[in-house]
């Protein structure tokens, strides 16, 4: 096996000195670039079986992907799951791969008749009891010097059969989770099982922090964020936030999985999450103009995720306040019917209000400069007031309204999507610049006259403005403009 490793790696670093130029591979995704791509790494064919068809996923990886040398985590298979090949000529992953021969008694590729779905229900059921009996049998009698070992137990990955029974889909498992669980997503271990499990399609966005790429795990679609090691603490923070208990919201990005690789030298940072086509709110309002109706279902579920985030649930079954800090158009995504999801909780802060403290010291200026309150510019932001945070998140709020309204179809007007402070700061502008204009000339995004000519223009405009105010106490609350907007979507006949 070793000399089998060592093997490969030369190969590997043979390709990459004598090549020097890029090696040419088939592409499944790439219609643009006539099913082509080049790559200064590898050519990768993947053979599964999703919905019992069998897919062949052909894709380049990039040379910094493929880590660890000699097993490369992206040419792995996995028994049963998938058949994985990487290789080093061109075209050479032109090749069908024979499908992955699915483990005895695994039926999720085939179809199920009723018997078997019956057997296979209540097999583990069945099983579950008697190990539950035993359990508390075992319990009882050794209950002193158990209660330790005992936590470890519920953690064994040997569990992993009854969370991952072949046929669940992914909101199966969540929904389990969430309905019997502490409310928080999946337990560690099968957050690990399916991490490994997902097969990456391709790349759909680059960030600060890595990349964004799409994946498949059992047919459907997820979005995965791979953070490069050097930003580990960012990875396990974003990561801490969307497992705060009770955090799951219809307007919140739905958190799946995070899985740490460890290969001793090589860190690979995994954050699986729901996959939305339509990307983020930036992309979406670059792309088409919005109908009223479309503007208030934005406006009003964007709210009521920001609402949710903030708002403290007391009791064992609450959850903290929660500000999000980098609020903007390209950290919320749009569904695929028409509501928004908030994400990026990276630089988000928790409000532990028994003590009345805030989990991390939240360092002064975070977030994207062009969406800073004026506070948080000219650094007058009482940090140790949990709500002062809220309040600059309205204020991001207010901005995203504009860019949203800016873009509605009124009687065949609407205006091309633009950032705010467009007119008035360059672009990527600094803190200085942006400080002139929102603090010492007070100057806010032009609402347009004629906006008070159609009802939801006309609130929404008020709302921004009530947003936008110096005195961040003054602002509204994101449950205010929630009920303000439930209220107009119920004036304007929009169906939610
Ligand atoms: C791979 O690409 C080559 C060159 O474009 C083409 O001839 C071949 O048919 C492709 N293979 C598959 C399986 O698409």
């Amino acid at each position: 096996m070793a000399l089998y490793q060592i093997v490969l790696t030369l190969v590997v670093l043979l390709a990459l000195v004598a090549g020097g130029s890029a090696l040419q591979c088939n592409c499944t995704n790439c219609e643009r670039t006539g099913f082509e791509c080049e790559t200064d790494g590898a050519c990768m064919a993947s053979t599964f079986i999703s919905q019992g068809k069998e897919e062949h996923v052909r894709i380049c990886i990039a040379r910094e992907h493929l880590v660890p040398p000699g097993q490369p985590f992206y040419c792995l298979s996995a028994e049963g799951l998938l058949n994985t090949h990487c290789c080093y000529e061109d075209y050479c992953n032109s090749v069908d791969l024979k499908a992955p021969v699915p483990r005895k008694g695994d039926g999720w590729s085939g179809t199920w008749g009723p018997v078997e779905l019956v057997a296979v229900i209540a097999g583990p059921v069945f099983l579950m009891c008697v190990v539950l009996m035993g359990g508390v049998f075992l319990f009882q009698y050794h209950q002193r010097a158990y209660s330790h070992r005992q936590r470890l137990d519920v953690e064994d990955p040997s569990c992993d059969h009854l969370y991952l029974a072949k046929d669940k889909t992914l909101q199966d498992l969540i929904y389990d989770m969430s309905t019997s669980g502490s409310g928080s997503g999946l337990p560690l271990f099968v957050q690990r099982t399916v991490a490994r499990t997902i097969v990456l399609q391709e790349i759909i966005g680059k960030g600060r922090f890595g990349e964004v790429w799409r994946g498949k795990w059992r047919g459907g679609d997820v979005a995965v964020k791979i953070f490069s090691s050097r930003e580990e603490r960012s990875w396990f923070r974003e990561a801490e936030i969307y497992q705060t208990i009770m955090l799951r919201h219809d307007n919140i990005l739905g958190f799946i999985a995070a899985d740490n690789k460890d290969n001793g030298t090589w860190t690979q940072l995994w954050l699986v999450s729901d996959y939305h086509e339509h990307g983020s709110l930036f992309d979406y309002l670059n792309h088409y103009s919005v109908t009223i109706e479309g503007m208030i279902k934005l406006a009003l579920s964007a709210a009521s995720g920001l609402a949710h985030l903030h708002m403290e649930i007391l009791g064992t079954q609450g959850k903290p306040g929660i500000a999000h800090r980098d609020l903007k158009s390209k950290n919320i995504l749009v569904k695929k019917n028409g509501m928004c999801a908030i994400a990026d909780l990276g630089l988000a802060v928790r409000h532990e209000s028994i003590t009345d403290t805030i989990d991390i010291a939240p360092n002064q200026r975070v977030g994207t400069k062009r969406y800073m309150a004026p506070e948080v510019l000219d650094e007058t932001i009482n940090m140790k007031h949990f709500d002062s945070f809220k309040c600059a998140d309205i204020y991001a709020l207010g901005l995203v309204y504009w860019e949203v309204a800016r873009r509605c179809n009124t009687g065949g007007i609407h205006e091309e999507y633009q950032l705010p402070y467009f007119d008035l700061v360059p672009s990527d502008p600094s803190i200085e610049e942006m400080r002139k204009v929102v603090c010492d000339q007070r100057l806010r995004p032009n609402v347009p006259n004629w906006w008070q000519s159609y009802e939801s223009l006309r609130v929404m405009g008020k709302i921004m403005r009530e947003c936008w105010y110096a005195n961040g106490a003054a602002r509204l609350t994101a449950l205010r403009i929630k009920k303000t907007l439930s209220q107009l979507s119920v004036d304007e006949d929009v169906k939610m």
